[in-house]
């Protein structure tokens, strides 16, 4: 069962929950506004897994103040969420720092993490510096050749998690890396935990979907099905990839959406890398207004689940040029959020 949350962890999450619903609801009204800018603060991973494109071995973590000018700028773009991303983020040696700068700036902080380098006194400095969301990448239970984010070892974390941490926690695995059962347990043991379970489809170094297997999509299936109350109808993409059905949506990348690599540029996914690759202190309104009514080739095939996210806020306005800003959906910004605020329990 999850566990029981202590009054501070429920007043803690209440109060980041209203403020982020509010941001969220303003920024429907504003095309133009980034919802989720992706930043690496290390490119060097303490895993090397099989599926991933994103990491390399010898690096050194980007110095705090670049990243904290790099905050900046996205807080000057009136950016939602900032993710601190890798590599292997807790690698960064001043991702707590970072984290209470993001949240200083307005923004609001969340992380991808393997979780390995997790501990009690990581976890609870992380929330004081306010951390709005961690997601823990475990894609199986028992390390196998392609991964090593495994539920297995990863457990005392998780537990730590459990019972510590007042930001909200997903799990997400990918799935078509490995055994899917595997994938299942994971969800079992982390819905048990009290935390979401999600799961991504494998893409390749171009960001289109890999074919699953009968038992991958059985797989997906039920990890849905245990998590009906928080998958968003952003996530349903996925179903028309798997079933080899063209998705129809308007990819807003680079505009709600972007991810900044290490040496600072701006590219418009993690899988269109070199596309435009501007420094972020020179991205700005004029950018963002070009990528928003851009059509993205990659579009019909594309797995970043992310892109898909960001670009629901949108899907309720005309598909062409936005003439004016239209009275916003509720349901459509309902569902945007739902991929971020919290469970109330
Ligand atoms: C690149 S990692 C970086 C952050 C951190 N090291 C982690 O494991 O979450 C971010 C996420 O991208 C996912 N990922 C990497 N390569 C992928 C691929 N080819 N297809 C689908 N997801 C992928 C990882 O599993 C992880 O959930």
């Amino acid at each position: 069962m999850p566990q029981p949350r202590s009054l501070h962890h429920r007043r803690a999450r209440l109060l980041n929950h209203g403020r982020v619903a509010k941001a969220l609801v303003q920024s429907a009204a504003n095309p133009y506004r980034p919802l989720m800018a992706h930043m690496v603060v290390t490119r060097r991973c303490n895993l090397s897994c099989g599926y991933c494109h994103e990491y390399d071995k010898g690096s050194l973590p980007v110095p705090i103040e670049t990243l904290k000018a790099r905050v900046r700028r996205l807080a000057a773009l009136d950016t939602v969420f900032v993710t601190l991303t890798g590599g292997e983020t807790l690698l960064h040696p001043d991702i707590v720092e970072l984290v209470a700068y993001v949240r200083d700036q307005g923004m609001t902080p969340v992380m991808n993490s393997n979780g390995l380098l997790l501990s009690p006194r990581k976890i609870r400095a992380l929330g004081r510096a306010g951390l709005y969301a961690m997601q823990i990448s475990i894609d199986n239970v028992e390390p196998d050749e392609v991964s090593k984010k495994s539920l297995r070892p990863l457990l005392p974390k998780l537990r730590a998690l459990a019972e510590l941490a007042t930001f909200r926690v997903r799990v997400n695995s990918v799935l078509g890396t490995g055994n899917p059962e595997e994938a299942v347990a994971v969800a079992l043991a982390v819905t048990e935990l009290g935390f979401d379970a999600k799961c991504s489809l494998v893409r390749d170094a171009h960001g289109a979907g890999i074919p699953l297997s009968d038992a991958a999509r059985a797989a997906y299936d039920e990890i849905r099905a245990l998590n009906r109350r928080t998958w968003s109808l952003s996530e349903d993409f996925q179903l028309a990839l798997i079933e080899n059905k063209s998705v129809s949506w308007k990819c807003r990348s680079g505009a709600r959406y972007f991810t900044i690599c290490e040496d600072g540029l701006v590219h418009l996914c993690e899988s269109s890398y070199g596309t435009p690759a501007k420094p972020l202190e020179l991205y700005g309104l004029a950018d963002i207004r070009e990528a928003f009514h851009r059509e993205k080739t990659c579009a019909d095939t594309c797995a970043v689940a992310y892109a898909h996210q960001a670009s629901r806020m949108d899907s309720w306005r005309d598909q062409g040029e936005v003439q004016r800003v239209e009275k916003c959906s509720w349901r459509e910004a309902e569902d945007s959020s739902r991929t971020y605020l919290p469970v109330m329990s």
